[in-house]
């Protein structure tokens, strides 16, 4: 498993904070031993309008970012993290982001965003890990699509205890599912790859059922769990 710093010099990314100045204080600028620039998003727009369209070119439909959730759920309270391509005076290009937001457990931060426009680097795996080191998080609570590729990154930061389906209101509820993770965790041994209708089934039933790495089987059509 290559190190998140690993990617980020493999690759010649960058790692950008781009959030409130209020949240910066509490902000941990060396994730991971990786250099981070903070970008105040009031005084900057464009990049705000880079990212609302990268996120919305990863998550169409009834997932649609809205601005104002942008601005008063993402930006304000907290920081995106994102890592970008290219040199510090050239154009850079988004190539992953990651963002959770703060909740009332301390410690506890909810993921509501994960995406990379360049699979096949571990984008997604180091721009997450490097954003939940910036938070200083220790547990890490969300909402995940069971044939999500997702998976797979979700699960190398510890088991998954599933906590139950996604109430109806989310736009794809019927894919999803909620969940908590402690971070660093270690996954128990035995695992089993249950085919994904049935794990559906075992939580819509009350079970309490955990995810273990590699998450999702490489057919797409089974989850690993815990025995
Ligand atoms: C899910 C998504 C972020 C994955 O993108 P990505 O991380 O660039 O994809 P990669 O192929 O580089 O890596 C995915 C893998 O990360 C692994 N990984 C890669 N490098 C790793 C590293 N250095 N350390 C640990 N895990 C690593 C994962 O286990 C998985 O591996 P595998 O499938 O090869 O076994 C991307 O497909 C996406 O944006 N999807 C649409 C948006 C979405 O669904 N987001 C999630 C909502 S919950």
């Amino acid at each position: 498993m290559t190190t998140p710093a690993a990617v980020v010099a493999a690759h010649g990314l960058r790692f950008v904070a781009l959030g409130s100045a209020a949240a910066l204080p509490h902000l941990d600028l060396t994730p991971l031993g990786v250099p981070a620039t903070f970008l105040d998003a009031a005084r900057e727009p464009g990049w705000v309008e880079r990212y609302h369209a990268v996120n919305l070119a990863r998550f169409g439909g009834p997932l649609a970012l809205p601005g104002w959730v942008l601005v008063d759920l993402y930006l304000l309270p907290s920081a995106i993290g994102l890592l970008l391509d290219g040199e510090p005076h050239a154009s850079p290009n988004i190539v992953a982001a990651y963002y959770a937001a703060p909740s009332l457990e301390p410690g506890t931060v909810i993921g509501v965003s994960l995406l990379s426009l360049r699979e096949g680097l571990g984008a997604g795996y180091a721009v997450k890990a490097l954003t939940l080191a910036m938070y200083r998080a220790r547990v890490q609570r969300g909402v995940t699509q069971w044939r999500s590729r997702a998976l797979r990154v979700h699960t190398r930061f510890g088991p998954l205890e599933v906590e139950g389906p996604a109430p109806g209101v989310h736009g794809a509820a019927a894919e999803s599912f909620v969940y908590r993770v402690t971070l660093g965790a270690p996954s128990p041994g035995d695992a089993v790859a249950v085919p994904i209708p049935e794990a559906k089934a075992r939580v819509a039933g009350g079970e309490r059922v955990t995810i273990v790495s590699p998450g999702l089987a490489a057919d797409g059509e089974h989850v690993i769990l815990a025995r």
